[in-house]
């Protein structure tokens, strides 16, 4: 066995199981690009201060890049009895271009190197990440410009509440995107961005703040990602009927021949579960411990990369379905008069005939169990019936009936009145530069 780079106290190695269980080489080499790149900038600061010569810069420069070609030509033996990624590349170094290359560890810690190169690897995940949200924001808005006017039954604890346009829900879902996007733009400018140094050593060492906060704006994507897969697995039941999924993002059942299941929309919720898990085990990794570095630290790769890993795929298939359903418009319409979905609708009727909402809620509410003894409609009531319920309804009363004048009664900034909806749509296909 050959001796550790730092065994020079040491009188005997550590046994097999030590060794197999304080590795991280098996994941962190996924950092290598971001081990070298510190490595070249580390070896240039020491040249710049004095403290090596140019010729040996160049040197380890040139040995650094070497290493780098090997390793993705996948030429390079990553060793377990090495420890890291930093170990295997000095070491490597070190048996290539000899005495110049154990001079690159002048002045700086593993502990300094795997911070550093965490950061960078955070901000490039956090770049892949940005790209994956803007696709399924497009493909959302595309899947909206495709249904500009149909009317779908909106929803308040699974009951039917009051007609929306889909175009607004979908909507609803590119503004929750755009709030995720905006808290992973925040986390890269808090944290990664590399234009001074840190102020003090000890918090840059100790510190892994820049991945919980990652992690956390993941675990609020994935949250959101995890309702829109509930959404659609429910939309595609035989029960709603209101969306079909293509057979490309559908699979089948081992046993029953009949079944096309939305398996990967169920598999975006049930990711989701591992995005937060990531979030919770960093959350407890790093409650315990005292400045500076801990070793305990090591444990918040693969949380970290499984996070990066579990949200893009999640992006990746949302993006996918959203470009491979289509929603059943006669389905829908065909649900649209159950419900009640104009009540609300009734009530403002009201209320602009002069009625306290209050009392207007009453009087739709009593109108509404007339219909229900009636088993009938609100529009089908005859209007001595509602006069029967209250003197104030007028014939002018049957325009603030039945879904779509319902939808066309909104009109405030946000609802979704018609031409609100559109203006948000085609504000929406401008900011993605959707032509
Ligand atoms: N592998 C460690 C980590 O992931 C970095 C190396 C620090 N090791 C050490 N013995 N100080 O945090």
């Amino acid at each position: 066995k050959e001796t550790k780079l730092w065994g020079g106290r040491f009188e005997e190695g550590v046994t097999d199981a030590v060794e197999r269980f304080t590795e991280s080489i098996s994941y962190d080499w996924q950092l290598y690009k971001y081990d070298i790149m510190g490595s070249k900038a580390h070896a240039s600061m020491l040249a710049s201060q004095g403290l090596i010569t140019a010729g040996d810069r160049d040197i380890i420069l040139e040995g650094l890049d070497q290493i780098e070609r090997l390793i993705q030509e996948g030429k390079f033996e990553w060793r377990k009895d090495r420890e890291d990624v930093h170990m295997n590349i000095e070491a490597a170094l070190i048996e290539r271009v000899g005495e110049p290359a154990k001079k690159l560890h002048t002045a700086r810690s593993r502990n300094d190197q795997i911070v550093t190169d965490l950061r960078l690897w955070c901000r490039d995940a956090i770049d892949k990440i940005l790209i994956r949200i803007k696709q399924l924001q497009v493909s959302l808005v595309m899947l909206a410009s495709k249904y500009v006017d149909l009317i779908v039954p909106g929803y308040t604890h699974l009951q039917r509440a009051q007609p929306v346009l889909l175009p607004h829900l979908l909507l609803s879902y590119v503004e929750q995107l755009e709030r995720d996007a905006g808290r992973l733009v925040n986390c890269r400018e808090r944290n990664l961005k590399f234009t001074a140094p840190m102020k003090n050593s000890i918090d840059a060492v100790s510190d892994r703040d820049f991945v919980l906060e990652f992690l956390a704006a993941n675990s609020i994507a994935a949250v959101h990602l995890s309702r829109i897969g509930e959404e659609w697995v429910l939309w595609a039941s035989e029960e709603f009927g209101f969306l079909t999924p293509s057979d490309k993002v559908s699979t089948g059942s081992s046993i029953m021949p009949q079944k096309k299941n939305p398996d990967p929309m169920e598999l975006v919720r049930g990711k989701s579960a591992r995005v937060v898990g990531d979030l919770m085990t960093v959350l407890t990794l790093c409650k315990g411990l005292p400045q500076a570095y801990n070793r305990d630290l090591q444990e918040d790769k693969e949380p970290l990369f499984d996070s990066v890993k579990a949200i893009l795929g999640m992006l990746e298939v949302c993006t996918e379905f959203a470009q491979n359903i289509s929603f059943n418009s006669k389905r829908i319409q065909s649900s649209l008069p159950a419900g009640y979905l104009d009540a609300t609708t009734l009530a403002d009727y009201l209320v602009k005939k002069g009625v306290p909402f209050r009392t207007s809620h009453e009087i739709v509410g009593r109108s509404v169990a007339l219909c229900v003894s009636k088993n009938c409609q609100l529009a089908e009531l005859q209007l001595d019936d509602l006069k029967a319920v209250h003197p104030v309804f007028e014939a002018d009363v049957y325009e603030y009936l039945g879904v779509e004048n319902a939808v066309n009664k909104f009109i405030s900034y946000g609802s979704t009145g018609s031409n609100q909806v559109k203006k948000q749509l085609e504000d929406w296909r401008i900011q993605l530069g959707i032509s």
